[in-house]
């Protein structure tokens, strides 16, 4: 039986599988805690969306925040996707895993010039620009190295995504983006810059957006401004409709990304705009659902007002639960028959803020392997060292195979770099 929202993760008689393997022989092959992804999932995720967008101009950028790994990348790049990325960092990431740069957007609000020297000697598709003083950079970046930047201004269309507020982006209060009343004078500055060429428009709303109107709403503000800029003679290749699209963490019924893109095209098409490249830049959509974190329990603490279960996996590892109180599925990877309790699964970080769960009910005994599901998306990009907690382990599975993509960090690299004061 799959689990929903989690089509590549099985319930069976002798417990959880990824794919064709037990989450529990990853558990003990490789060490906890763990991140395990499907790339599958990662594949399925990409091919709901080209779905919709085949037989257009188009591309799918990945946004490679929500997970960076190198074979996850090259899982996309093979797949055929583009990238949306928002670092220096993250621009040799991607290289590193094989991504053209033709296919790679760069957004963010504080590029600095050294970042985007570095993306126009790779040449990438297109900056992102979020700002008017951004844009003045980027054109006297650009023509000191004698090139023209490719550009498109992401519009604050200012709706609602109707989602937590520090991963609602679309709204007046965000810092994100350039307001819709500005944006066309700011296009009209931006025609008469020597280092700019306009190529497209942008916006992203939000994320974990479980409804298509909010998505409909910033699309008709973009449209309207496509217009006016076109009777401005100020013709655009593409549309670039953000990410955001939410997962299944708990009830969610978001709408599939194939749906979601379906009626975004059909809107675009009314409209007179269907000649034109449609860009997404999708993240925990196309990865969250991918992947589970591995912790074994180490010890149970039952108390007065709560029972811990305490775990090998904290807030350095996962930091959704206590950076927003996101709630996120905690399975056994091993069912028990033996009467369950309620427990806060917590790690060991010296935080009361360090938990992955509140009050779940779990059968669990020490030494039990308890999976996190929807961990693929800002789980392992997210996490830190604090406590001097070397970063996890994580592996690929494919079908009936695994494959180690990062091993885990050893305590010598985390302080390799660090020097005593000599005298
Ligand atoms: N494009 C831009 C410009 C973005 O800022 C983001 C995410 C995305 C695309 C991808 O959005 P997605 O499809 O993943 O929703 N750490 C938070 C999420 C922060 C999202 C930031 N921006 C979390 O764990 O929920």
């Amino acid at each position: 039986m799959t689990l929903p929202g989690h089509p590549f993760l099985t319930a069976r008689d002798d417990g959880l599988w990824l794919e064709g393997l037990p989450l529990l022989e990853l558990a003990r092959r490789f060490g906890t805690p763990l991140y395990a992804y499907s790339r599958n999932a990662m594949r399925a995720a990409a091919a709901s969306y080209q779905r919709a967008l085949a037989g257009r101009p188009h591309l799918l950028c990945y946004a490679m925040k929500a997970n960076s790994s190198l074979a996850v990348l090259q899982t996309f790049a093979e797949a055929g996707c583009g990238f949306d990325i928002v670092s220096g960092g993250e621009l040799q990431r991607v290289l590193a895993a094989g991504a053209p740069a033709s296919r790679i957007v760069f957004s963010g609000v504080g590029k600095t010039h050294d970042e985007m020297r570095q993306a126009l000697d790779a040449g990438v598709r297109c900056f992102n620009v979020e700002s008017e003083p951004e844009l003045a950079a980027l054109s006297e970046v650009a023509s000191s190295l004698g090139r023209r930047a490719p550009m498109s201004l992401r519009v604050n269309p200012d709706v609602d995504a109707g989602t937590h507020p520090y991963i609602s982006t679309g709204l007046k209060a965000n810092k994100f983006g350039v307001a819709h009343e500005r944006a066309l004078s700011v296009y009209r500055q931006a025609r008469e810059l020597p280092g700019i060429e306009v190529v497209g428009i942008d916006c992203h709303i939000g994320s974990q957006i479980t409804s298509a109107s909010p998505y409909l709403d910033a699309l008709d503000r973009l449209l309207d401004l496509v217009d006016a800029l076109a009777a401005d003679g100020i013709d655009l290749r593409h549309i670039d409709l953000g990410g955001g699209l939410g997962i299944t963490y708990t009830d969610e019924e978001p709408p599939s990304a194939e749906d979601l893109v379906r009626q975004m095209l059909a809107r675009i098409d009314e409209r007179g705009h269907g000649h034109r490249e449609i860009l997404l830049e999708p993240g925990r959509s196309l990865v969250g659902n991918a992947g589970v974190l591995l912790a074994s329990v180490l010890y149970l603490k039952p108390g007065e007002e709560k029972n811990f279960c305490i775990v090998d996996a904290a807030m350095n590892d996962l930091v959704r639960p206590a950076m927003y109180q996101a709630w996120m599925r905690i399975e056994p990877c091993v069912r028990r028959t033996t009467q369950a309790r309620t427990w806060d699964v917590v790690g060991p970080v010296c935080e009361s803020g360090d938990w992955l769960g509140h009050d779940r009910k779990l059968a669990v005994e020490p030494g039990d392997v308890l999976a996190v599901l929807s961990a693929g998306a800002y789980g392992m990009t997210m996490a830190s060292n604090y406590n001097t907690r070397p970063r996890a382990a994580e592996v690929m599975v494919d079908g009936d195979a695994v494959h180690l993509i990062r091993e885990r960090e050893s305590v010598a690299q985390l302080f390799a770099g660090e020097k005593l004061i000599a005298g």
